[in-house]
C-alpha cells in the first residue's frame, strides 16, 4: 500500500487534537503549493542568531517515559548522552517534558512536585556534564497532562527558568485552548500568538539565551508567524508515535515547507522514535534521514540507557547529523510525486534521500536522472548509510531501498 494524501486526511491521529479547522489537511499534496504564496516577509526576528543556528539536536523524556519521568531517569539519560558518544555526535539538549510541575508557593513561584526534588541541581548535573538543560510549560492554566501552566506567571516562571539554568522551553498549548475555544476563530488565533510573544519577552528580559520552542500541533498555519513571535522552532504536526504509519505521515506530509526553515527557526515535525521498538531498523532509518533531510531537530525520545548497537549506529550515523547540520540551513524539497527529497548543502553538494514508502514486499527501483537535481555533468557520490564511495555516476541515479527503508547519498559534481 502507498500512502496518499487522502489517507493523511483521514488520520485521526493527526486531526484529534486540533478538531474543526485544522490544518493538518492541508499539509499534504497539492494544497501546499497553495499554502506557500506568503512570503516570510521582514521578521522581527526574536532570539540572537546564534541561539539554534543549526537544528537542536538533544533527547526528550516523552516519547519513552511519558508521565512517569523522574528526576533519576533525567540523570540516567544524561549520562548516556556521554557515555554512549551522543554528546560528542552532536546531541546536547536534556529536556524535561510534561509532569515536573508541582504547585506554586504563596509568592506564585513555580515549584516542582516530588519526582523531581531540586530543579537547579538537576540544572547543575546536566550542565556538569557539557550538556544543556530543556523544560516545558504551556501559555494555558494547565499543560496537556494537566499539570500547572504558566499563564497569568510568564515574567515569573521565565525567571525561575533562569534561576535553573535552563536552555530550552517546549511552550505547549494545551490548556489556552480552554480558554481560546471561549472566542471566535480570529479572537483566539490572535490569543494564540499574543501569548507565545508574551512568553519570549518574558524569556528574553532574563538575559539568559533560552531556545524557544513552540507546540500548538501546526496549526493555523505556526510555520508563517512562528518565527514572528520569536520560535527557534515549532511543531508542524500533532504528536508522533512509534509506528511506520505515524512517523511517515508526518515525516512526508512536510512538503512544501522549505521555505520557512532556515538558521534560527526551524520546522519541527516532532521528536525522533528512533530505538523505541515500534519499526524496524530500516523504518528507523528512514526516519533519521527524513528528518535531517528537513533540517528538523533531532530530540532523540528513547530510553538511552538501554540502546542496543543498531539504535546507536542510527542516531550516530555522522554523516546523516552533518547533513541535518549543515550550516547552510536549508530544508530539503520533495522532487515529482515519488518520496525522493533533494537538500542543497553549504559546500555546493546536495543530500539525496530515496525513500521506500511502500509497505508490501514490493521492490521499489526508483530512478533519478541528475539533471533532476541541477546536475549538467557527472557527478561523484556517497552512500551516507553504507559509509562508502560508489561509482561516479553519469546521467541517472538508479537505487533500491528496502521496504519502508531508504538510500540516503551526497552528491558532488564533478571537476
Ligand atoms: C502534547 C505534546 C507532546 C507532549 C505532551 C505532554 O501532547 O504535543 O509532545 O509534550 O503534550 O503532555
Amino acid at each position: 500500500m502507498i500512502f496518499s494524501c487522502s489517507e493523511n486526511r483521514a488520520e485521526g491521529n493527526l486531526v484529534s487534537k486540533i478538531g474543526k479547522g485544522n490544518v493538518v489537511a492541508a499539509l499534504c499534496c497539492v494544497a501546499v503549493g497553495a499554502m506557500l504564496a506568503t512570503g516570510m516577509g521582514s521578521l522581527a526576528w526574536g532570539q540572537v542568531a546564534t541561539v539554534a543556528a543549526t537544528p537542536p539536536m538533544g533527547w526528550n523524556s516523552w516519547n519513552h517515559f511519558a508521565e512517569k519521568v523522574t528526576d533519576a531517569d533525567v540523570r540516567s539519560a544524561a549520562d548516556a548522552m556521554v557515555t554512549s558518544g551522543m554528546r560528542d555526535a552532536g546531541y546536547v539538549y536534556i529536556n524535561v517534558d510534561d509532569t515536573w510541575e508541582g504547585q506554586r508557593d504563596a509568592a506564585g513561584n513555580i515549584q516542582a512536585n516530588s519526582k523531581f526534588p531540586n530543579m537547579k541541581a538537576l540544572g547543575d548535573y546536566i550542565h556538569s556534564k557539557g550538556l544543556k538543560f530543556g523544560i516545558y510549560s504551556s501559555p494555558g492554566p494547565k499543560t496537556c497532562a494537566g499539570y500547572e501552566g504558566s499563564y497569568g506567571h510568564e515574567e515569573q516562571d521565565a525567571r525561575t527558568y533562569a534561576s535553573w539554568g535552563v536552555d530550552f522551553l517546549k511552550y505547549d498549548l494545551c490548556g489556552l485552548r480552554d480558554l481560546m475555544d471561549k472566542q471566535d476563530i480570529q479572537k483566539a488565533n490572535a490569543m494564540m500568538r499574543a501569548a507565545y510573544v508574551k512568553m519570549h519577552q518574558a524569556l528574553k528580559k532574563t538575559g539568559r539565551p533560552i531556545v524557544y520552542s513552540l507546540c500548538q500541533y501546526g496549526t493555523d498555519n505556526v510555520w508563517e508567524w512562528g518565527a514572528e513571535v520569536g520560535g527557534n522552532l515549532w511543531r508542524t504536526t500533532d504528536d508522533i508515535s512509534d509506528s511506520f504509519r505515524s512517523m511517515a505521515l508526518i515525516g512526508f506530509s512536510q512538503a512544501g515547507l522549505e521555505k520557512y526553515a532556515g538558521p534560527g527557526h526551524w520546522n519541527d515535525p516532532d521528536m525522533l522514535e528512533i530505538g523505541n521498538g515500534g519499526m524496524n531498523a530500516d523504518e528507523y532509518k528512514t526516519q533519521m534521514s527524513l528528518w535531517a533531510m528537513l533540517a528538523a531537530p533531532l530530540l532523540a525520545g528513547n530510553d538511552l540507557s538501554k540502546m542496543d548497537e543498531t539504535t546507536k549506529s542510527i542516531l550516530m550515523n555522522k554523516e546523516v547529523i552533518a547533513v541535518d547540520q549543515d550550516r547552510l540551513g536549508k530544508q530539503a524539497y520533495r522532487l515529482g510525486p515519488l518520496q525522493t527529497w533533494v537538500r542543497p548543502l553549504s559546500d555546493g553538494s546536495k543530500a539525496v534521500a530515496m525513500f521506500n514508502f511502500v509497505t508490501d514486499d514490493v521492490p521499489q527501483t526508483i530512478t533519478v536522472p541528475l539533471k533532476d537535481l541541477g546536475f549538467t555533468g557527472p557527478v561523484h557520490v556517497r552512500d551516507l548509510w553504507e559509509h562508502k564511495d560508489l561509482a561516479d555516476v553519469k546521467d541517472t541515479l538508479i537505487v533500491t531501498p528496502p521496504k519502508g527503508g531508504v538510500v540516503m547519498v551526497r552528491v558532488w559534481a564533478k571537476k
